[in-house]
């Protein structure tokens, strides 16, 4: 009887551990998944970024090889038009270092502000957003400074940021525009993230959290943005996110402690 019990008890922990292996190789391949979703997004922006510097450093070659076709050419132009194309070279590997320094995620916590917080949301978005027309504000103490998980922050940032741009082209706002407020509360801070891109349906804000779940067509959404960004925040930032919509606005609240005191961890 007590050998029986034994052997059930054995096979019911075997099978506790084989559902948990399950899950957690099914949450790994959710964040792949996800992290090749924003890479994605990512090289649309880089596009952006890219677009202008690549017409200049055309344009100047074509006039260079037109005065040379044409027996025009003068040396000081030249060397003029080479120390531009130089510049804009510079602004195309800056851009990928900026990308590719945003991708590694923090082993350790550190320490930023609003202020940074927006020229490096500008960096990533700014291109993009001015190409778009959207403005984006930042309103709040600029020197107010947390302790956390800098790039993992950003990226959260980054996923609404994303969607409120989604939102204003399916809907063609007129003066589309993101503002990011930051209010100080005893030790958390609250950022509050609205756009006024027609705001989110009842029945879809119940879900937008969950994993896969998109309004979009398969080719633009993945669904796995805000499942991601909420386990960001609550698994790794300890802090918690939510919506609401009202008056065609969506408003995004992410509440974070100012000092995450941990020695690191890996992240993903
Ligand atoms: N700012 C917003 N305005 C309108 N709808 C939104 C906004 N943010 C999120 N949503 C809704 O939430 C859904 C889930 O978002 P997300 O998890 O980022 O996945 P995806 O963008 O790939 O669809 C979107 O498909 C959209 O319907
Ligand atoms: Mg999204």
């Amino acid at each position: 009887m007590l050998k029986n019990f034994a052997i059930q008890n054995q096979s019911l922990t075997h099978q506790v551990d084989v559902e948990k292996h399950k899950n957690e190789r099914a949450e790994r391949l959710m964040i792949e998944q996800s992290r090749l979703a924003i890479m994605g997004e990512m090289i649309g922006m880089i596009a952006h970024q890219w677009r202008q510097p690549i017409t200049v450093i055309g344009m100047l070659t074509n006039n260079a090889l037109l005065d040379i076709e044409l027996g025009e050419l003068k040396m000081d132009q030249l060397v003029e038009d080479l120390e531009s194309i130089d510049k804009q070279v510079h602004f195309l590997s800056r851009t990928i270092d900026d990308f590719r320094n945003f991708f590694r995620p923090n082993k350790l916590p550190q320490s930023i502000t609003l202020g940074e917080i927006e020229n490096e949301l500008m960096t990533i978005v700014g291109k993009s957003f001015e190409n778009n027309r959207i403005s984006l504000i930042f309103e709040g103490d600029k020197n107010t400074h947390l302790v956390t998980y800098k790039n993992e922050l950003l990226q959260v940032f980054l996923n609404i940021l994303n969607n409120s741009k989604d939102a204003f082209l399916e809907n063609r706002t007129i003066s589309p525009t993101v503002c990011i407020y930051l209010n100080e509360a005893e030790d958390k801070l609250h950022f509050l993230i609205t756009d006024n891109g027609g705001g989110i349906n009842a029945d879809v804000l119940t879900h937008i959290f969950e994993p896969y779940f998109s309004t979009k067509s398969e080719k633009n959404g993945t669904g796995l943005g805000l499942y991601m960004s909420a386990m960001i925040v609550e698994k790794h930032l300890h802090g918690s996110i939510g919506v609401c919509s009202e008056n065609s606005t969506s408003t995004f609240t992410i509440i974070v402690p100012k000092t995450i005191d941990e020695k690191g961890h890996d992240v993903y």
